[in-house]
């Protein structure tokens, strides 16, 4: 059995937490995309570790985990990751690195500010637009290039040569050396160069011999490069569809796609957000949810659930069913909302539209449903729910026509009821 985990909303869902709890039985687990602009929480045996590059299999002892060439990996950040979680566990995570994936370099994360990229569109200033960008122009620099250390001084020369001739009045730009980069690089490089190889075809192996492969997405549907609210997204693909390019997989046998949904919505960063409060109710479920981000501290933005974006994230990824994370934080609401449809120029719509100007011109219509006071803690039942709250969960199974399978009510492992459907 094969499940992917993937993001519904513009992140934050508690992926990590869903990850973890999955990957206890996981024989592989794959991150596919994006970089250390993700932050999941995962909660160890009463330690809480925010991860960035590392997939939750690096919790369990024999699980192989996976960084697929979708994604790009700042070295620096892999092996704090990486020490942190050994010196946690007592063992060496099994880390499979692709030799496709592209890594992210100091000139990067310099290039955001340079641009003024970074602060524009709110990112998370890791360097992840201008990697995936020099990907896409075929001056990237990639895993496999640290094998062959004489290649990448002459590609890194090249690169440089570039940047200098596009910033030469950035000092910290023209005092970049190819060498001096290749020699830092190699030194933090050094203990993960045994882990380059061909992840696609461990990938495959793994699903013909019917493994159990978990697969973690980062960021959330509406963060996709294509499909997301283009331009307020992450430069890569978040979704199901991506999965398979991501990894170098033909077709993948992921019978089970379990999006991830938090039981209202928050976004980090600029761009559109229909159903934003920017009220008491918002600040409260920033204060009760914790909604502070992991990679940069960043308060998130809070608003009511969007069923209207959901139902499309369901569509888009091909959802088997839902994990409904959070909803704890929604106790003691007098009444809870939902949003139903969109009001576009006088006009009623329930698509949700791929032009970030128009979805910034629609105003939420919603539906008004009772909120419940009682405390969820403890309970191991979608059925001794208060009677409000298991409404809720079946409002939002009705609206997407996919079932609830996992319903999250705090953030430690306990706190989560499984469905038997
Ligand atoms: P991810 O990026 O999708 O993995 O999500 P984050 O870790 O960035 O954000 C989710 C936050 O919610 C983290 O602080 C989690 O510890 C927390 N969390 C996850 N599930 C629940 C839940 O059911 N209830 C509460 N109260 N917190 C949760
Ligand atoms: P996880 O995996 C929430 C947001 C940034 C910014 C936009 C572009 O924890 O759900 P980038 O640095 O990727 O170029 O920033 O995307 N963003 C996220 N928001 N969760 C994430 O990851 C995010 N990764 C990127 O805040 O608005
Ligand atoms: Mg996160």
């Amino acid at each position: 059995m094969s499940t992917a985990i993937l993001g519904l909303q513009w992140g934050d869902e508690g992926k990590g937490k869903i990850t973890h709890l999955l990957a206890r039985e996981a024989d592989m687990v794959v991150r596919f995309n994006g970089g250390p602009n993700a932050g999941h929480t995962v909660i160890d045996r009463g330690v809480k570790f925010g991860t960035h590059l590392v997939p939750a299999g690096v919790f369990y002892p024999d699980t192989v985990n996976v960084l697929a060439g979708g994604m790009v990996i700042d070295l620096g950040i892999l092996r704090e990751e990486v020490d942190t979680i050994a010196a946690h566990t007592g063992w060496a995570p099994k880390l499979l690195i692709a030799e496709n994936a592209h890594l992210i370099l100091p000139y990067h994360r310099l290039l955001e500010e340079l641009e003024g990229s970074g602060a524009h569109f709110g990112t998370t200033r890791r360097g992840i637009a201008p990697t995936y960008r020099d990907k896409a122009a075929k001056i990237g620099v990639r895993a496999c290039d640290l094998l062959r250390p004489d290649g990448l001084v002459k590609r890194l020369e090249w690169r440089l040569n570039l940047l200098k001739r596009q910033w030469p009045d950035s000092d910290e730009v023209v005092k970049l050396d190819a060498a001096e980069l290749t020699e830092g690089l190699m030194d933090v490089a050094a203990p993960f160069i045994g882990s380059i190889a061909n992840a696609a075809a461990a990938v495959a192996a793994a699903l013909d011999e019917k493994q159990n492969v978990l697969f973690e997405g980062a960021q959330g549907t509406l963060l996709d490069i294509d499909h997301g609210t283009y331009p307020f997204v992450t430069s890569s693909s978040t979704t199901y569809v991506g999965l398979a390019n991501s990894i170098g997989i033909p077709e993948p046998a992921v019978s089970r796609r379990l999006g991830v949904v938090k039981a209202y919505q928050t976004r980090v960063g600029e761009g559109p957000f229909p159903t934003e409060l920017e009220d008491e109710i918002g600040s409260g479920f920033q204060q009760r949810g914790g909604e502070f981000g992991v990679t940069t501290g960043r308060p998130r933005r809070c608003g009511w659930l969007d069923l209207v974006a959901l139902r499309y994230a369901v569509a888009l990824n091909g959802a088997t069913g839902l994990a409904l994370t959070k909803i704890d934080v929604l106790t003691g609401c007098d009444e809870i909302k939902v949003c139903r449809a969109y009001s576009v120029g006088g006009r009623e719509t329930d698509r949700f539209p791929l032009s970030g100007e128009v979805l910034e011109g629609c105003e939420p219509i919603y539906e008004t449903l009772s909120g419940w006071r009682e405390s969820l803690e403890g309970i191991d039942a979608v059925g001794h729910l208060p009677a409000a709250a298991a409404a809720y969960v079946a409002t939002i199974e009705e609206a997407v026509r996919t079932p609830i399978e996992i319903v999250s009510i705090g953030p430690e492992p306990e706190a989560t009821i499984y469905r038997e459907l």
